[in-house]
């Protein structure tokens, strides 16, 4: 009788938890993935990432055609309707189609999935519903939820999270955010698109916490023009629900005079914490840190010989793409080979229009470590975003003034998502603002502005 059931027990099915499985499995190891949620994916596929941008894409087209964007561009349109139904519709298939393929997936490289949430009952073993199975590696990947309110109480009604803010049945007259984080501005672009009035609270003096100080400013500025309100500095003391309205009360951060606000409803999104409770870590010898997090080394092994953990439940940002190139490289350092991931750059990127996107540290961050130099582009010098009527936003490049190697890249403008990738590869690289000043970039794009910005650097840039 073979010793353990499995080489290889994953405990999530997230970006981090699926991603180990299936990277696992393909490397030769006999493979489980146990799994409490109906379908595969975890947050990110089913109330994260993907249902929230495809409410994103759909409510900036509908925004297009109703605000007259598409009119000013020669398409003409009759009066333009909203379908809340059919744009929850897609939502819906979008997450349905994903979450499906990672279960055709699972199927393909042999990941067994235990179905059922676990805990821990011995070092290797865990219990999954009513089974009880051994393995040689448990990987821990159970990410996170959303942080509560204390004396707030979410009823998916009308005070909601991010998972029952993908779901409103109708649009609000007045939505309040809590927390100006990027699920406060994302979800907030979406319902203000379809016509919420939209105020986001936020306790500190600026929204965007973590990203570089000009990309907060410049961000706070264009979300104002498009009709956000922001009451920055105030915190949330209270919500009463009444009649199937909130009252929130707030008052400024630094304390003074409570003011009320009346809304239809309320999302709180003021961060996530890890999940380890019902996990039964006693069991396996394991504690959390002060945050509530398992820690974990270099290669992801846990304080316990056997047992790794990855994705939101460990330190760092809680992002998909972090915990997806910790699952590749979790299973890689179990299977013998080496599994690293480079921490200082994982990029981080807010999908609003204009998207807001940054890659290794900011100006602030750069400026206490050393001299450094700073270039700045702005979109309204590039021919493409012009031509596009995208005059917002700017890139951003930060170098250590004696070596010249880049630092950091903030971006702001519709592609800025995407363009963050050749700014982090470039830095992978180690490439200097030269470097990028000297690569070729195909005309006309928003990816000149890149080029421009590394110009910049040394005080060279043509278009402006
Ligand atoms: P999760 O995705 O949280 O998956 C963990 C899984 O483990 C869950 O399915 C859970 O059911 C399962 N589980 C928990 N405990 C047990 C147990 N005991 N037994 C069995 N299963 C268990 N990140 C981005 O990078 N880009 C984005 O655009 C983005 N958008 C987001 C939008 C929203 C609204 C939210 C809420 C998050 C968003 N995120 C985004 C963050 C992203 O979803 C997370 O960083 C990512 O999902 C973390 O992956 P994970 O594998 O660590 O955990
Ligand atoms: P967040 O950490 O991004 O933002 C929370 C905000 O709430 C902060 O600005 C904080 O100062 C504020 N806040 C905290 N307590 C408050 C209070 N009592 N009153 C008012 N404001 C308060 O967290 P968020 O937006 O909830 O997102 C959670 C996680 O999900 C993030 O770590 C993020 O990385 C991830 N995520 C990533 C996305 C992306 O990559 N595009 C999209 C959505 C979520």
């Amino acid at each position: 009788m073979a010793e353990y059931d499995f080489d290889v027990l994953v405990i999530g099915a997230g970006p981090g938890g699926y991603v180990a499985a299936i990277r696992a499995a393909q490397l030769g190891l006999k493979t489980a993935c146990a799994e409490g949620r109906e379908t595969l994916g975890g947050t990110c596929l089913n109330v994260g990432c993907i249902p929230s941008k495809a409410l994103l894409h759909a409510s900036e087209l509908f925004e297009e055609a109703a605000g007259g964007a598409l009119a000013k561009l020669g398409v003409k349109l009759g009066s333009v309707e909203l379908d809340l139904d059919a744009m929850h519709a897609q939502r819906k298939e979008a997450v349905k189609g994903l979450t499906g393929g990672i279960e055709f997936l699972f199927k393909k490289n042999k990941v067994e999935w235990l179905k059922g949430y676990a805990a821990f009952t011995g070092k290797d073993s865990v219990k999954v519903g009513d089974r009880e199975v051994r393995a040689k590696n448990i990987v821990i990947a159970t990410g996170s939820s959303v942080t509560p309110l204390p004396g707030v109480e979410i009823d998916q009604q009308v005070v909601v999270d991010s998972t029952g803010a993908l779901e409103l049945p109708k649009v609000s007259e007045h939505l309040v955010v809590i927390g100006g984080g990027v699920i406060g501005l994302e979800l907030g672009s979406v319902w203000r698109r379809v016509g919420a009035k939209v105020t986001v609270v936020e306790y500190l003096d600026q929204i965007l916490p973590g990203f570089d100080g000009d990309v907060r400013k410049e961000s706070a500025k264009l979300f104002k023009k498009q009709g956000i309100e922001f009451k920055t500095g105030t915190k949330v003391t209270g919500v009463a629900v009444n009649g199937g309205k909130a009252t929130v009360t707030v008052e400024p951060a630094k304390g003074g005079e409570a003011q009320t606000i009346e809304a239809d409803n309320v999302l709180v999104a003021i961060g996530r914490r890890p999940n380890t409770d019902g996990l039964n870590l006693e069991a396996a010898g394991l504690s959390v840190n002060a945050r509530g997090q398992i820690e974990v080394g270099h290669e992801f092994e846990t304080a316990v010989d056997g047992i790794w953990a990855i994705g939101d439940v460990v330190p760092g940002p809680m992002l998909a793409h972090k915990a997806e190139d910790e699952g590749i490289a979790v299973a890689e350092n179990i299977a013998g080979l080496t599994g690293i991931v480079n921490h200082d750059l994982i990029p981080s990127v807010v999908y609003t229009m204009p998207e807001i996107a940054g890659v290794g540290l900011t100006e602030e961050a750069a400026k206490e470590k050393g001299e450094v130099k700073v270039g700045k582009f702005p979109m309204a010098g590039n021919s493409r975003a012009k031509t596009n009527h995208e005059p917002d936003g700017f890139v951003k490049i930060i170098a250590d003034a004696k070596t010249d190697r880049v630092l950091g890249v903030w971006i702001i403008t519709s592609l800025a998502g995407t363009m963050i990738a050749q700014a982090t590869q470039a830095m992978e690289f180690g490439a200097t603002s030269e470097d990028i000043a000297y690569t070729c970039h195909a005309h006309p794009t928003h990816s000149e502005a890149i080029k421009e910005a590394a110009m910049a650097v040394t005080g060279k840039p043509i278009h402006i």
